[in-house]
């Protein structure tokens, strides 16, 4: 999950809010390919929920899952963790492969689901990303990842952003109020060659997914979504202005998210996908 200047995260609001993201993982999982030795990487692990599955497929290698929140490495440490899965308090926006906890060219495999949008979204230390991934992996070693593609939840993006201005910023600071980093597979691949991978696979897929059900509580649903993952383009607003510009949001998603047959309500994922090779 994503270096924040609050840790808005818990493993409960995340579950009510979004419990289908460690769940759509078949396609990346099966590009993961995971062998019995491997050691896997997990960047942006999050309360471990996939970690853990993913060690559990891995019995004689070693999982580490890194995070920047830390209720999130606390569930992660006294749900998820085994004898060959543990993890690790770490900002990966500013990842360093010579620190103690990953060192140089030491795994096999370096994984990522649904976090690199918020790592990658400061400009000035996404470079360096990448470039700490390539030097933790060992040669041949293999940056297997997804993450929201360019257009991912556009109808959110742009009803915060209009919310924001309402709210009296300036557009430049509405945008910049953005807590993510939506790249194309043009972009992507580009970077990825960049650093000095061999890229075997970027695609992009459309994948509109079902909210969870609203709760009482205002944890569920489209609200419990937007007030957790949208934490951050709230911050930017006064206070008194918070509650309102998130009513702005949810109002103008209404028609726009809504299924006329059944009224349940989806948002417009769009999932990248890459494997790149360390040559
Ligand atoms: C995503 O997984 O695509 C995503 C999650 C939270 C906020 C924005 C995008």
């Amino acid at each position: 999950m994503p270096a924040q200047t609050q840790d808005h995260w818990t493993s409960a609001k995340y579950q009510s809010a979004a419990s289908f993201v460690p769940k759509l993982t078949t396609t990346v999982l099966s590009y993961l390919d995971i062998q019995p030795t491997d050691r896997i990487l997990d960047i942006g692990c999050g309360d471990g929920q996939l970690t853990s599955q993913i060690a559990q497929a891995t019995p004689q290698g070693q999982v580490l899952g890194l995070d920047a929140s830390h209720s999130f490495i606390t569930t992660a440490n006294q749900n998820n963790s085994s004898t060959n899965c543990s993890y690790h308090l770490q900002d990966c926006t500013v990842l360093s492969a010579s620190s103690d906890a990953v060192g140089e060219g030491s795994w096999d495999k370096v994984f990522s689901n649904a976090a690199l949008h918020w790592i990658l979204r400061p400009s000035a230390t996404r470079e360096n990303v990448f470039h700490e991934i390539h030097r933790a992996l060992k040669p041949g070693g293999s940056f297997v990842f997804e993450m929201g593609g360019k257009g991912n939840v556009a109808e959110i993006q742009a009803a915060f952003t209009a919310a924001l201005v309402h709210a009296g910023l300036s557009i430049q600071e509405a945008r910049e109020a953005c807590p993510w980093f939506f790249p194309s597979v043009d972009w992507m691949r580009e970077t990825l060659e960049g650093v000095g991978f061999e890229v075997v696979k970027c695609e992009s897929e459309y994948r509109p997914t079902k909210l969870n059900p609203e709760r009482e509580d205002g944890s569920g649903g489209i609200e419990g979504w937007l007030r957790l993952m949208g934490a951050r383009f709230l911050e930017a607003v006064d206070e008194g202005k918070k509650e309102g510009g998130l009513k702005e949001v949810g109002d103008v998603l209404e028609s726009v998210i809504t299924r006329e047959e059944d009224g349940s309500r989806w948002i417009g994922y769009v999932r990248l996908r890459a494997v790149a090779r360390k040559k």
